[in-house]
């Protein structure tokens, strides 16, 4: 398994560019399913769970063909077996993505079942229920969501989400593209990403309308054509390279993203005493060396400061001047990173669902471990700033979602190496 061995201490300057985000990517590739004909999704980044999205396509009999630049080409008119297997979905729940749009354009699918995940239980409750409200006929059996549509396929119908759920929205504003009449979802997510996902539909000839909103209404049409589209840039990935500019003191200047949707995260920054400049397509941070002062943060849906951006903060509370509180109320036990956070000498008191962060001047290396995706980022944070060596293990789960993280903080003059194991 690589590592990562990151030597703290240099203030991080220069310029670097945003890839396409993993969360909007997840979801068009799998509305691809809905088309009849190739589509050709760009500016795809380059990561592991766009790669198992991909795998679960050849698995599927659909050959995806890629180019040099990241485009992918799909025609899932060649789909030979509607089954996505436990070994693909246990390595990523955005698998679940592929469920309303097989069901709602092949009229059946088997989807394993996601199962645990480390932050959390996570259920899937809401998108077999809104499938269900569609007609489709759902077993859940030997580990496997086994869903039918009805006879003339799936019906428009009303949903409203108890909770508010990213994919579970993605889903069934997916299936309801090519259902029977119109289907309006109530309390849906508002998240950028499911934006871009309703603007792709409409792109192939989708009635999507309301997206961005918390009420989507879909009329359905008969069938999708085919469409060329660009993922939108990848808002945590984003926040991520600012946070790590913020801790060392230093100044970024990210390219090709979009300051429009992180304005919570900004706002943060901010109170943490950067000077936050933006363009129509980059946002330059600079700390002008000063140490951050920590900031209070509470996570929930879209607009609101996100849960994927927490750990990057508590990192940057860590060593700020102040006690910041920060509330995780998307996610239950998404806090491990606090407790590999404590190997390297940072003062947190995690209570319930919320975490106490007194800053300290300085952090120290130490060998830790990445628990997961979002957490991890916080550990490289962190190890720009510590004292000595930081061993960072596990590194797989960093490359799920952040495309070449070394080159980039590289660019930036951190000190950092990947060493394969
Ligand atoms: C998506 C993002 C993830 C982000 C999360 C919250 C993708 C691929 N992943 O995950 O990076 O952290 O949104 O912004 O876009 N819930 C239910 N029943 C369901 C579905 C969800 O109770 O059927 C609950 C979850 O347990 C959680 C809350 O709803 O407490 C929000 O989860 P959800 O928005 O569904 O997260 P994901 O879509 O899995």
């Amino acid at each position: 398994m690589d590592k990562l061995i990151i030597t703290g201490g240099a203030r991080l300057d220069g310029e670097i560019r945003i890839s396409g985000a993993k969360n909007s990517a997840l979801p068009i590739l799998a509305a691809t399913l809905l088309c009849n004909g190739p589509v050709t999704v760009a500016n795809l980044p380059h990561l592991h769970d766009i790669t198992t999205m991909i795998e679960l396509f050849g698995r599927m009999g659909i050959e995806p063909v890629i180019d040099e630049k990241l485009s992918v080409e799909i025609n899932p008119n060649t789909i030979k077996t509607l089954v996505a297997p436990y070994e693909l979905v246990k390595t990523m729940r955005a698998s679940i993505l592929v469920l309303g749009p097989m069901v709602a354009r092949f009229g059946y699918a088997e989807v394993a079942l996601p199962g645990g995940c480390a932050i959390g239980s996570r259920p899937v409750d809401l998108h077999i229920r809104g499938l269900e409200a569609m007609g489709a006929v759902i077993d859940v059996e030997g580990g496997y969501i086994k869903a039918k549509a009805p006879e003339g396929g799936l019906k428009g119908a009303n949903f409203f989400f108890d909770t508010v759920s990213v994919t579970g929205t993605e889903n069934i504003m997916m299936a309801a593209a090519l259902a029977n009449g119109r289907s309006v979802l109530q309390n849906s997510a508002r998240e950028p990403e499911v934006v871009d996902l309703a603007n792709f539909l409409n792109a192939m000839g989708a009635k999507v309308s309301g997206a961005g909103t918390d009420t989507i209404i879909i009329d359905g049409v008969k069938e999708l054509h085919p469409a060329t589209y660009r993922v939108m840039p990848d808002r945590i990935e984003t926040g991520t390279y600012l946070v790590a500019a913020a801790v060392t003191g230093g100044r970024v200047k990210v390219k090709d993203t979009d300051p429009t949707i992180l304005e919570a995260v900004l706002e943060k920054l901010k109170e943490a005493g950067a000077e936050v400049t933006t363009g129509e397509d980059w946002i330059e941070l600079n700390m002008h060396g000063k140490r951050p002062k920590a900031v209070n943060v509470r996570t929930a849906p879209y607009p609101a400061f996100p849960t994927d951006m927490q750990a990057q903060f508590i990192s940057l509370n860590a060593i700020a001047e102040g006690t910041g509180a920060v509330i995780e109320t998307i996610f239950e036990n998404r806090f491990m990173h606090v407790y590999e956070l404590h190997r390297m000498g940072a003062k947190i008191q995690v209570e319930g669902n919320t975490a106490i962060v007194t800053g300290t001047e300085t952090l120290k290396g130490a060998p830790v471990m990445a628990t997961d995706l979002r957490a991890s980022a916080s550990l490289v944070i962190s190890a720009l700033v510590a004292e000595g060596d930081t061993l960072i293990d596990r590194i797989y789960h960093i490359d799920r979602g952040y495309e070449c993280i070394e080159e980039k903080l590289q660019m930036l003059g951190a000190k950092i190496r990947r060493v394969p194991g």
